[in-house]
């Protein structure tokens, strides 16, 4: 694959989109969010891969949205385009997304962030809802997922002010999974991304199924989804192998499926 404002790359069955528009602190753009959406379609038909990692530079994930692309944007046109709907590409993968995150990751990054199912934040790290900053709002999905992952109060704090929390603040709010030394974030992040990839596939993305139900349902319905799922579970030979691996104490040969 071969794109103008991303990289990517395969390490041992684990996808990696690196954003790569330095001069713009990985602004993005509308190129750029095409081209992600691109590379997890490429990712996501290809059996071999079982868990995909976004991330940028030292220096920023992502500072947002483009905002010299948004500037002269008027109402009629927002609407027409649906502007921002593309972004719905990277929060529907259905393979888990592992974000590796140092230095910027404001606005639209924030909310890639939050699309995202594991977070593995760098001590480096700092997230924040600037949009109210420059006259608007958080509108790929801050306002609604950012709640749902820290609290009420901590998502108004943030998005009212528009001020950055740190790596240990995000961490302590439930923004993100672990911190980790800057010059670790790679290795943590594969080393997570292998975790889960060497898991059965079908197995991996049921769970990320069951859990993303949590935040569309009742609780009811959401314990029948998820036991209807584990069920079904039954039916895969990665049930079998799995199980009768563990009984005869030796490792699993999944197939995903
Ligand atoms: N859009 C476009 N360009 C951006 C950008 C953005 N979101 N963020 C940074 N840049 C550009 C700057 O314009 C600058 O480019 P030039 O050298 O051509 O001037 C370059 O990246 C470096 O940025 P700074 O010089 O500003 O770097 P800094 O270290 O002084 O500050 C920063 C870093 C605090 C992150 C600052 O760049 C900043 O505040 N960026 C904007 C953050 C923001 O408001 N994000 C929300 C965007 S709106 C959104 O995301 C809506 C949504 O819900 C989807």
């Amino acid at each position: 694959m071969s794109f103008e404002l991303i990289r990517t790359n395969i390490i041992d069955r684990v996808g990696w989109i690196t954003l790569d528009r330095r001069d713009a602190l990985n602004a993005l753009n509308a190129v750029m969010v095409g081209e992600i959406a691109s590379a997890l379609a490429v990712f996501s038909a290809n059996p071999d891969i079982g868990c995909v990692v976004i991330t940028g530079s030292d220096r920023a994930f992502a500072a947002g949205a483009d905002i010299k692309e948004a500037v002269d944007r008027c109402y009629p046109e927002t609407f027409l385009e649906d502007f921002l709907a593309s972004w719905d590409a990277i929060a529907s993968l259905r393979k888990p997304l592992v974000a590796a995150v140092a230095g910027y990751a404001l606005g639209g990054g924030c909310e890639v962030v939050l699309m995202c199912d594991v977070v593995i934040a760098a001590d480096t790290a700092r997230f924040g809802l600037p949009e109210v900053k420059i006259g608007v709002m958080p509108g790929a999905g801050g306002t609604q997922r950012l709640v749902r992952a820290v609290g009420k109060a901590k998502a108004m704090d943030l998005c009212l002010t528009g001020r950055m929390m740190d790596a240990s603040e995000a961490e302590l709010s439930g923004l993100v999974s672990r911190v980790v030394p800057a010059s670790n974030l790679r290795a943590e992040a594969q080393a997570v991304a292998e975790a889960i990839s060497t898991k059965s596939r079908i197995n991996t993305m049921a769970i990320k199924e069951s859990v993303n139900r949590a935040f569309e349902t009742s609780l009811s319905e959401g314990l029948l989804f998820e036991r209807r799922t584990f069920q079904s579970l039954f039916a895969t030979h990665d049930q079998k192998e799995g199980m009768a691996a563990f009984v005869e104490k030796r490792a699993p040969q999944f197939r995903g499926r």
